[in-house]
């Protein structure tokens, strides 16, 4: 049975580590041919090498998404490698944050312009391939804290909230030209970011109250994230675009208290 990116390119942001990793494997397991980037190289426990391994190959470039050099060049050359990229995963993000009175402006621009600029420039260099070929699915991720207030979460919460609204106008703007574009709001995922805030960072104290404001009482895994984007990269989303899809084990349900 072909896989459900038979014959499709992508090219994922983050590709090192986390969410990126897991669907740079997700997508290699559905027939996709890859090629990621990240200022990291990926960490021997990620999924990159696994997904190289499944896809008999794969380009790897580091590489800074608030570069656009940088970026037009690598772009450049995964095309030359593949001939065209069907599939964006916009992934590359860091956490960050802390009170606005308290914050510097320095660490507010770092954090804005590694998740809303990064994504940006990705998709500028991306998009107009896209709409020469008149097709092509680009998947932001975001975050719940994209969607909803978190206490401290400033330069993250407002970053993510404009990939969320940014995925809105890519989607207006392409829409007419065979590129999809959606946003997968994650809740809190084990990865590496994740355990640097929540194990080993500053949130470990509160980490329990935030695990059970999922309502399914858990955090989620990275394949749980890549096998949404692996919906929203595959023809079975052709009706989907525009999209703000949180993948959150129920953080942005509601809550549990009681009248
Ligand atoms: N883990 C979570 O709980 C969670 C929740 C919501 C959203 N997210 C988002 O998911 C995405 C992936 O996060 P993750 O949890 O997999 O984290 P991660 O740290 O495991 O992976 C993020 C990757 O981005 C790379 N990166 C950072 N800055 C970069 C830059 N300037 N240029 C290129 N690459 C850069 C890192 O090197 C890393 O490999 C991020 O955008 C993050 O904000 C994560």
């Amino acid at each position: 049975m072909a896989g459900r990116l038979e014959g499709k390119v992508a090219f994922i942001t983050g590709a090192a580590s986390g969410i990126g990793a897991a669907c740079a494997l997700r997508f290699a397991q559905e027939g996709a041919r890859i090629a990621g980037m990240d200022l990291a190289k990926p960490s021997g426990d990620s999924d990159w090498d696994e997904a190289v391994a499944f896809a008999g190959g794969g380009v790897f470039e580091s590489g800074d998404v608030r570069d656009e050099a940088r970026i037009a060049e690598i772009v450049a050359a995964v095309k030359d490698q593949f001939g065209r990229i069907d599939v964006l995963v916009n992934s590359a993000g860091v956490a960050g944050g802390g009170m606005i009175h308290d914050l510097d402006a320095d660490e507010w621009d770092r954090v804005v312009d590694i998740n809303l600029k990064g994504t940006f420039l990705a998709s500028k260099h991306v998009v107009k391939g896209m709409v020469e070929q008149q097709s092509g699915s680009i998947v932001n991720v975001a975050s719940v804290e994209g969607i909803e207030g978190f206490m401290g979460g400033s330069s993250y919460n407002a970053s993510k909230g404009g990939v969320v609204v940014l995925t809105k106008n890519m989607a207006i703007d392409y829409g007419r030209s065979g590129v999809r574009t959606n946003v997968i709001c994650p809740g809190f995922i084990d990865t590496p970011m994740f355990r640097s805030v929540m194990v080993d960072g500053p949130a470990s104290v509160i980490a329990d109250k935030i695990m059970d404001a999922h309502q399914l009482g858990r955090f989620g895994k990275p394949v749980e994230i890549a096998n949404a984007a692996l919906f929203l990269a595959s023809d079975e989303a052709s009706f989907v675009t525009g999209v703000t899809f949180p993948v959150d084990g129920g953080y942005t349900a509601g809550h549990r208290f009681s009248l």
